[in-house]
This record gives C-alpha cells, sequence and structure tokens, in this order.
C-alpha cells in the first residue's frame, strides 16, 4: 500500500510549482504532538519531506522558509486557528493542496473551509488508510488543475502566435496592395512613406497609445490605397485635373475602404484613416461630411500631414514646386478649426519646432 502511494504522490507531486527540491515537501500544522507526530511519520513513510508547526503562525513561518506542496491542517488551534491559516495560503500560496483536519462538533467549519478553497477535509479520528487514500486524491485534483492551466497558458500562446501570423498575413496582403498602387502612380509612394512620417509625429506628440501610433504609421502609408481604382491616365495627367475628373479621384477613399474593409476585422483606426481623411472640421469634407469630433481622431491627424505633403511636395498636376515650410505651416493654422483639428495641426507645429520631425524631401521616383 505505502509503495503504491509512493509512486502516486511522486507523480502528484511532479508539477510542484514550488520549485526546487525534486522531492515533494507537506506541512503538518496541529496542537496536539501526539496526532502531528502520526501525521509525520504516515507522511515521511510516503516520501514526504515533512515540516511541522503547532499553529497557524508558526505554518506560515514554515512555508516562508520552505513552502510546501501539501499542506495537513488542524482547524481548533490556538493563537491563529485553522481556517485564518487557510486564508492565507490561498492568497500567498495558491497552489498549495490544503486538506483540513476538523475534530468533533467541527464539521461544518470544515465544509466552510472548502469553499474558501481547501481541496478536502479529514474527521478526527481517522484511519491511516484514508488518510493514504484522502491525499492521493487531493494531490490528483491539484495535479490536474496545474495541468489545466498549463493547457490553457500553452492554448492561449498559440492563439497569440497564430494572430500574430494573421497579422503578419494581412500586413503582406497590404504591403503588396500598396505596391501595386506605387507601380501604377509612383508619386504615391513618396507621398504615402512622407505622410506616414508626419502623421507618426503629431500621434507622438499627442501622447496617443502605441496601438493608435502603430495604426496610424499604417493608415499614413495606406491613406490612398484606393486610388488603385482611379483611372491610370487620371493618376498620371501632368495638368490640373477637369471637375468630372477630380471628383473621380475624389472616389478613392470609398473606394480603399471598400477594399480594407474585407481585410481588416479588427482595426477600425486604419479603417477609418482611409475613409475620412478628407473630411474637414466645418463639415465641408468628403466623402460623408462629418464634422469636428464626429471625424476620428487618427483621420484628423492624417488630414493634416497629408495636406501638409501636398503643400510642400507640389503634386504633378499643379505647376508650382510646393510651399516652404514656413509658409506651409502658416497655412495649416490659417485652415486650424475650418479645414484642420487645431489640437493637430498645434502638435504638428510643436514637432517641427521641437526637431522631432524635418521637412522630407520629394524623390521622384519616376527618374
Ligand atoms: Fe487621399
Ligand atoms: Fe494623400
Amino acid at each position: 500500500m505505502t509503495a503504491i502511494l509512493t509512486h502516486d504522490f511522486a507523480a502528484s507531486a511532479g508539477l510542484d510549482p514550488f520549485a526546487g527540491s525534486a522531492v515533494p515537501r507537506c506541512l503538518v500544522v496541529d496542537d496536539e504532538p501526539r496526532l502531528r507526530q502520526i501525521l509525520v511519520r504516515v507522511m515521511r513513510a510516503d516520501g514526504f519531506v515533512v515540516d511541522e508547526a503547532s499553529n497557524g503562525f508558526e505554518a506560515l513561518a514554515q512555508m516562508q522558509a520552505h513552502p510546501s506542496t501539501l499542506i495537513l491542517t488542524d482547524i481548533e488551534m490556538p493563537q491563529m486557528d485553522g481556517f485564518a491559516l487557510l486564508r492565507e495560503l490561498r492568497v500567498r500560496w495558491p497552489d498549495a493542496a490544503v486538506m483540513m483536519i476538523s475534530g468533533n462538533g467541527d464539521v461544518q467549519t470544515a465544509v466552510s473551509c472548502l469553499s474558501v478553497g481547501a481541496l478536502d477535509y479529514l474527521t478526527k479520528p481517522f484511519h491511516l488508510d484514508e488518510v493514504r487514500a484522502r491525499i492521493t486524491s487531493v494531490l490528483e485534483r491539484r495535479r490536474l488543475v496545474l495541468e489545466n492551466r498549463e493547457y490553457q497558458t500553452r492554448l492561449e500562446q498559440k492563439v497569440q502566435a497564430q494572430a500574430r501570423r494573421i497579422e503578419q498575413q494581412f500586413l503582406g496582403g497590404v504591403q503588396a496592395l500598396a505596391e501595386a498602387l506605387e507601380a501604377k502612380d509612383p508619386y504615391t509612394h513618396g507621398h504615402s512613406v512622407r505622410v506616414s512620417q508626419y502623421a507618426t509625429a503629431i500621434a507622438r506628440r499627442l501622447e496617443l497609445p502605441p496601438n493608435v501610433i502603430r495604426a496610424v504609421t499604417l493608415g499614413g502609408r495606406l491613406h490612398d490605397i484606393g486610388k488603385i481604382g482611379v483611372r491610370e491616365e487620371i493618376l498620371s495627367k501632368p495638368a490640373r485635373l477637369t471637375t468630372d475628373e477630380y471628383a473621380h479621384v475624389m472616389t478613392h477613399m470609398t473606394v480603399g475602404w471598400k477594399i480594407l474593409s474585407a481585410m481588416v476585422v479588427d482595426q477600425p483606426e486604419l479603417l477609418n484613416i482611409v475613409r475620412y481623411h478628407h473630411e474637414r472640421m466645418d463639415g465641408a469634407g468628403l466623402p460623408d461630411g462629418v464634422k469636428g469630433a464626429d471625424i476620428p481622431l487618427e483621420a484628423r491627424i492624417v488630414s493634416v500631414a497629408d495636406s501638409f505633403d501636398a503643400m510642400t511636395s507640389g503634386r504633378r498636376y499643379r505647376d508650382d514646386g510646393g510651399k516652404q515650410l514656413p509658409e506651409a505651416l502658416k497655412e495649416l493654422r490659417r485652415c486650424a478649426g475650418t479645414q484642420f483639428d487645431p489640437d493637430c495641426v498645434n502638435a504638428f507645429v510643436d514637432a517641427f519646432q521641437s526637431g522631432d520631425v524635418t521637412l522630407l524631401a520629394r524623390v521622384d521616383l519616376q527618374q
């Protein structure tokens, strides 16, 4: 019997998170030395290293010095009783298996102990075989709990790894889309990269959370993705666009939003940037005419960055080579409140003044 139990105990204690010793450790807590010694002998015979204590305080000191996998504790004890000890153990050593030992008449207390987290209780007087059987069962339950937790942790890690893979695939798909547009319209490449950097500087200046800053960085790169649906002869037209051509170009926000909606499920900021980056604070923008704070912040940020780049780089259908930095910042300030969010404009101006961002040069990728 003992040999079998020793095997079971060792197996059950194999998942001991208390680390260190391969030998399972047990703490026997009872104020009656005679009863305590009986339990100590049983546990030693079954392969445990055994510590003893005669009340709750001593038990906690023992646990502090040598954490045990299993604690057998009497309930009625002087100074600190088993119930108070159990509560403390649950907080400080939640993985320890606790078995309560109740004297006659305090069975109700023992049952209460189960609701606080004891795994079982024994009633005095007890047979040693019964003690052994109950301990085996308690350790087995503890092993299952720990195994289950380990399984959950592994599952969570797997889910996280899967989420990372999905995000990488998404970014790969989006990247391919961006490259397809850039092949069709080389101007967009330099523009998107610059808008992304300007918008990121604004988002950082506004101290937005890291996930929103990441969305703004990617959103800047993708904001004009819908231009993939704009006719090539219009995209590459060197002269000023007609009204109809301009209207056609301005479908790129909804076209881009539709394309990305099919790919993006959990990044609303990205979709907002693509759809709302041509909205205006006064509600006179496109495509929905939303105004003020109803325009998502990430889109208000990209709007400032986008317009600034358009001013300073000079679009190919405009003859001018672009405004100088002071002139462009002045223009942003002039339009703050009507076209742009004043906070985003201020953040951008601050970013320039503090050197967080500099005017990015236009690179003619067609050469
Ligand atoms: Fe745009
Ligand atoms: Fe743009």
